[in-house]
C-alpha cells in the first residue's frame, strides 16, 4: 500500500486517478476504477441534459461504494448555452465527493464546492495556473505535462519539469499526469514531489474502457512516436493518435485555417461516432505518449494492482541500494 496525502484527503486506497475522458469516462470505467481503490471519474459534458448527468452520478452511486470524481471541462471563455453552473448545482445536489476542473479557472464555483465539503482538483498545464489553482483555494492541483493525451498546454514542456517545479511551489498536495502509464511512471511521479498520479491513456487499454475493440489494439501496437499535436493554431492544443484526420488537421493548420472551418471536423460528435464503430481515421483521437508503454489490454483492477506491485518492488529495490 502506498500511503500519501492524497489517499488520506480523498479517502482513497491507492494514490491513482482516472482523468476526466469525455464520453470513454462512463460509469462502468469510474465504477471499476474506484471499485479497485482508485479515483474514477464521469465528465459532467458527456451529458448534454442535467436529467442524464443526474441518474449517472445515481447509477455510479449503485456501483461503487467508494469515492468518485466528476470531471467539468470548461472551454476558456465561457460560450452561450454551456451548463457548466447548473452541473456545478447537481454535483452539490447529488453530494459528489470529489470535483476535478480543467480548462478555466473555477474560482466562481469554489464557495458552493467549500460549503459542501466537495474536494477540487483542478487541472493545469503549466506552472503559473497551479499556483492559481493554489490561490483560489484548490485543494489538489493537478499537473499535466507534454506527454500527456488531450490537452498539453501551449508551451511544449514536460511533465519531469513541471512536476518538480510546481512541488517547489505549491504547498497543496499534487497528481502528476501526462506520460504515466505503471509503476515506474508512480514512483517517479511520487519522486519529483507528486502524491499521486493521474492517467488517460492507461485506461483506454482496459477491459472496462467502452470505446470499439479496434482503437484498443491499435494502441497496443502503437509506439511512442504515433502521437502527434493539432490545433495549435486555435490555442487549444490535442495531443492525438497519428492518423488521415490528424494529418488532415494539420495541413489545414499549416496553410491557415480557422476555428470555423476546422469545427465539423474535430467535434466531439464525430469523435463519439468514430470511436464507437471502431473508425480509426475519421477522427482526431485524443491519445498520450504512454502508447509506447502499454501492450496489453487489462482489466482495470490489474492496472491498478500491477502498478501499486511494480512500484513497490521498484521502492524495495531503491531501499536495498540505501547506505
Ligand atoms: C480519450 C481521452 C479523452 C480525454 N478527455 C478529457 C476531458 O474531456 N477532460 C479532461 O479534463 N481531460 C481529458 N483527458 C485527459 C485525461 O484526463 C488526463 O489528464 C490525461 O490523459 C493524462 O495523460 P496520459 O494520457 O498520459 O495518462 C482525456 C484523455 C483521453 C485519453
Amino acid at each position: 500500500m502506498l500511503k500519501t496525502k492524497i489517499t488520506e484527503l480523498l479517502k482513497i486506497d491507492h494514490p491513482i486517478m482516472q482523468g476526466g475522458m469525455q464520453h470513454l469516462g462512463t460509469i462502468e470505467l469510474a465504477s471499476a476504477v474506484s471499485n479497485a481503490g482508485g479515483l474514477g471519474t464521469i465528465n459532467a459534458t458527456a451529458y448534454p441534459t442535467l436529467e442524464e448527468f443526474r441518474s449517472a452520478i445515481r447509477s455510479l452511486k449503485s456501483l461503487t461504494k467508494n469515492p468518485f470524481c466528476v470531471n467539468v471541462s470548461m472551454l476558456p471563455n465561457a460560450s452561450p448555452g454551456e451548463l457548466t453552473a447548473e452541473y456545478f448545482k447537481v454535483i452539490v445536489e447529488e453530494d459528489v465527493p470529489v470535483v476535478e476542473t480543467a480548462g478555466r479557472n473555477p474560482v466562481e464555483y469554489v464557495p458552493m464546492l467549500k460549503s459542501a465539503d466537495i474536494k477540487l482538483i483542478h487541472k493545469v498545464p503549466a506552472v503559473k495556473f497551479a499556483k492559481k489553482a493554489e490561490e483560489i483555494g484548490a485543494d489538489i492541483v493537478t499537473i499535466v505535462g507534454f506527454e500527456c493525451a488531450g490537452h498539453p498546454g501551449m508551451e511544449d514542456v514536460t511533465t519531469m519539469i513541471l512536476a518538480n517545479k510546481v512541488a517547489k511551489t505549491v504547498k497543496i498536495p499534487i497528481f502528476v499526469g501526462g506520460g504515466i502509464a505503471d509503476g515506474a511512471g508512480l514512483v517517479a511521479a511520487l519522486a519529483l514531489g507528486g502524491e499521486g498520479v493521474v492517467m488517460g491513456t492507461r485506461f483506454v487499454a482496459t477491459e472496462e474502457c467502452t470505446i470499439h475493440s479496434k482503437f484498443k489494439e491499435c494502441l497496443v501496437n502503437s509506439c511512442e512516436n504515433d502521437t502527434m499535436l493539432v490545433q495549435r493554431s486555435i490555442k487549444n492544443m490535442v495531443r492525438a493518435m497519428k492518423n488521415n484526420t490528424a494529418f488532415k488537421v494539420a495541413e489545414m493548420e499549416k496553410r491557415g485555417t480557422t476555428l470555423q472551418e476546422l469545427l465539423p471536423i474535430i467535434s466531439g460528435k464525430v469523435g463519439r461516432r468514430c470511436q464507437a464503430e471502431g473508425d480509426l481515421e475519421g477522427s482526431i483521437f485524443a491519445i498520450g505518449q504512454t502508447i509506447g508503454l502499454i501492450n496489453e489490454i487489462k482489466p482495470v483492477k490489474k492496472v491498478i494492482e500491477d502498478m501499486i506491485n511494480e512500484a513497490e518492488t521498484i521502492l524495495a529495490r531503491f531501499n536495498s541500494i540505501t547506505k
